[in-house]
């Protein structure tokens, strides 16, 4: 629904901050203690919140994904990003300690299978756990 220009990548940054702040300096309000192993970020856009997770968090392997390529290269060791299709079939070896999704709500066709795909792979969530 939303462009990919440098105007709506300073507006995404400028939401991280006033997300942020909202939540008192806090990048998530799920307990996943101070050494996650695996993070996943869907629709990262501009990467930010991945790469603060990243920073925040060295034992982790933060990986944010997108189908638009805006990310930055020059990220922590410990943030990757992949140009993926959220809504395609997902493919992990492994589940993730927290997966997070955030500003996605007019991005999606198919909201429940997406939420099937995050509690397959995933073991702590944002989200309220009873089904939707
Ligand atoms: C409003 S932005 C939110 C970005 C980020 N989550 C944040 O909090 O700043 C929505 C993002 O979802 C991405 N997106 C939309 N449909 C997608 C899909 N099917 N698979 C992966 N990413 C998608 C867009 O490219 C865009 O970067």
């Amino acid at each position: 629904l939303f462009p990919n220009d440098d105007e709506e990548n300073d507006r995404l940054d400028l939401y991280h901050h006033i997300q942020t702040l909202s939540l008192g300096g806090k990048l998530h309000l799920a307990p996943i203690g101070e050494n996650p192993q695996r993070i996943l970020d869907i629709g990262t856009g501009t990467g930010i919140w991945a790469i603060d997770m990243g920073d925040k968090y060295p034992s982790a392997e933060v990986l944010g994904n997108d189908i638009s390529p805006i990310q930055p290269s020059l990220v922590p060791p410990n943030v990757k990003f992949e140009v993926d299709d959220i809504e395609n079939e997902w493919v992990y070896a492994q589940p993730f300690d927290y997966i997070h999704s955030r500003y996605l709500a007019c991005a999606l066709r198919d909201w429940p299978r997406l939420m099937q795909q995050m509690y397959k792979y995933g073991l702590s969530m944002d989200v309220d756990p009873e089904p939707v």
